[in-house]
């Protein structure tokens, strides 16, 4: 078993990244695999980015994935762009991953938004970058949240193409593992919009940064409806606050949506929203605690990076070798 995962080096993460992808890298350490999670800053610059603050940003995700409980010791923690590699397979997959393929993609056309002539080319080929990622570790299993399951497929989709053509079965097909409650959290103003980075309001997010303090207000304000918690499951389909903020407490709680429901069902929001507030700030405040003393030590996270980069390139090169010489390319 082989796991790859990535977060963009853009912004400060938040509930959704800690619950659909930290968590889950985490909990991933009881298993008997090998794992290489990166700081996609190659993926970042696909959008503007101040090269003032870059570097600062890529070291704020490795110290959330520190302050998560991911360690160096367990798994390889690196940059994306100090593993060469990845452009290279990334160029080569260029030339296996189709137009129409890409033309499907979602994510384009919400970040492209209404101006597509103007948004950069990396915006457009990122999937066959992120393809290139987890292909070139050979990855059996990718943890993401559930935004990610169309790239996910179209690398899939490359891997059975590259396989296809060149008569080889030499890319696994990597199966995601973006199941449970945390898979797709959303904003504490809007149940039917994505909790994100770029939401102009704070309070639809609760970040790996916030205090307790600004954790329970922010839950205390959070929408919700006015009726009572359901009995089961069901009841919570077309009440898509509701079903965030019981999904929210069943994946940080490590329990189902029925269990959340046997100790809730009956009971309003009242009573839900501080019980609520307890477990995000129990499970989260060490959390960032631990993050803002790792903040100020970015010799440690240099340190951490650099180890990984030297663990991800031996792993990494002989792949582009071997896919070298399968394509015929020389040397
Ligand atoms: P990114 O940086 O947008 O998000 C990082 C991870 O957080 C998950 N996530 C969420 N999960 C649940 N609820 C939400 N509201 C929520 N918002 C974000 C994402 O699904 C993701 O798992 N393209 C990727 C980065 C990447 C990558 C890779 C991932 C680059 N190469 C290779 C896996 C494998 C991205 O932009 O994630």
């Amino acid at each position: 078993m082989r796991i790859l995962s990535g977060i963009q080096a853009s912004g400060s993460l938040h509930l959704g990244n800690y619950l659909g992808a930290l968590k889950k890298f985490t909990d991933m350490q009881a298993l008997d695999a090998e794992r290489f999670y990166m700081i996609a800053d190659l993926h970042a610059i696909t959008v503007w980015q101040d090269p003032a603050n870059l570097l600062s940003q890529t070291r704020e995700i490795a110290a959330c994935y520190l302050a998560a409980g991911v360690t160096p010791e367990q798994s390889v923690i690196f940059a994306q762009s100090s593993v060469p590699e990845h452009t290279e397979l990334g160029w080569l997959f260029n030339c296996v991953a189709r137009l129409g393929w890409l033309d499907r993609m979602t994510q384009f056309k919400d970040k492209a938004g209404k101006d597509k002539e103007r948004a950069s080319i990396g915006l457009y080929t990122y999937p066959v970058l992120q393809a290139a990622d987890i292909l070139l570790y050979k990855a059996t299993h990718v943890p993401v949240g559930e935004d990610q399951r169309q790239h996910l497929e179209l690398t899939r989709d490359v891997a059975k193409k590259f396989n296809h053509d060149y008569k080889t079965d030499y890319f696994p097909l990597p199966e995601t593992l973006y199941q449970g409650p945390g898979a797709r959290i959303m904003s504490l103003r809007d149940g039917l919009a994505k909790m994100s980075k770029s939401d102009p309001s704070d309070n639809s997010r609760i970040n790996l940064t916030d205090t307790a303090d600004t954790i329970a207000s922010k839950i205390k304000k959070a929408k919700s409806d006015a009726e009572v918690l359901p009995e089961a499951p069901e009841g919570l389909d077309d009440r898509p606050e509701a079903k965030n903020l019981v999904g929210i407490y069943a994946a940080l709680a490590g329990v189902s949506v029925q269990d959340v429901l046997n100790d809730f069902g009956g009971k309003g929001f009242g009573a839900f929203k501080p019980a609520l507030a307890d477990v995000v700030v129990d499970k989260m405040s060490p959390v960032s605690e631990r993050l803002r003393g790792l903040l100020n030590e970015p010799t440690e996270i240099d340190r951490v990076l650099k180890i990984g980069a030297e663990k991800a390139r031996a792993a990494a090169a002989p792949v582009v070798q071997d896919v070298k010489k399968i394509i015929g390319l020389w040397g």
